[in-house]
């Protein structure tokens, strides 16, 4: 081999070496931009989960995880529906109803805030909406709903804010029933 070819194909040698470094480096700095822009797999499948009700009679709930928070899922007796419903809305601290299910915050209607018309199944994410502390729920609270004991708010039966510094009702996330003992939320 002469020098001068020596030379050509060291030269090539080296500028195939450096293109393709370049090409590795710079796929190794795109990936993890567009990784970020896609949902893992972890949060597509947490997006929406199912949950078996089967196992709540009435007067009790069960709490859920979904999307990293707490989600409070309760059947509640004909007393707390009928005391959830004697409210005047007009007392309430927060009238809208926070509740993903309707297009529009129309009102804190009772029946809004519930996933069935006859009101047994109230559906809220467990996130004191002052602070973010998880409120105690089994008839807790002056308002015998739920009560978060940071620092002293009240929420009443329908899981609406009712005395202390919480600005807003419990929100309710997008839910539905798929069976009869089904819920999806999400
Ligand atoms: S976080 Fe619930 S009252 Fe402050």
């Amino acid at each position: 081999m002469s020098h001068a070819e020596d030379t050509g194909s060291r030269r090539d040698f080296l500028y195939f070496a450096t293109a393709s470094t370049a090409a590795v480096a710079g796929g190794a700095a795109i990936w993890p931009l567009v990784n970020q822009m896609n949902p893992s797999a972890d949060v597509q499948a947490m997006a929406s989960i199912d949950v078996d009700v089967s196992g709540i009679e009435r007067g009790t709930q069960l709490k859920a995880e979904w999307l990293g928070k707490p989600v409070f899922i309760r059947r509640r007796t004909d007393e707390e529906i009928e005391a959830g419903r004697a409210v005047d809305l007009t007392d309430l601290p927060n009238n809208s109803a926070q509740n993903d299910n309707i297009a529009e915050d129309a009102d804190g209607s009772d029946q809004n805030r519930t996933l069935d018309a006859a009101g047994e199944w109230l559906v809220m994410v467990g996130v004191c909406t002052h602070l973010g502390c998880i409120p105690l729920g089994d008839g807790e609270g002056d308002f015998d709903g739920w009560f978060c004991p940071c620092h002293g708010s009240h929420y009443d039966t329908a899981g609406r804010i009712r005395k202390g510094p919480a600005p807003l009702n419990l929100k309710v996330p997008v839910a539905t029933f798929v069976s009869d003992t089904i819920i999806k939320l999400g």
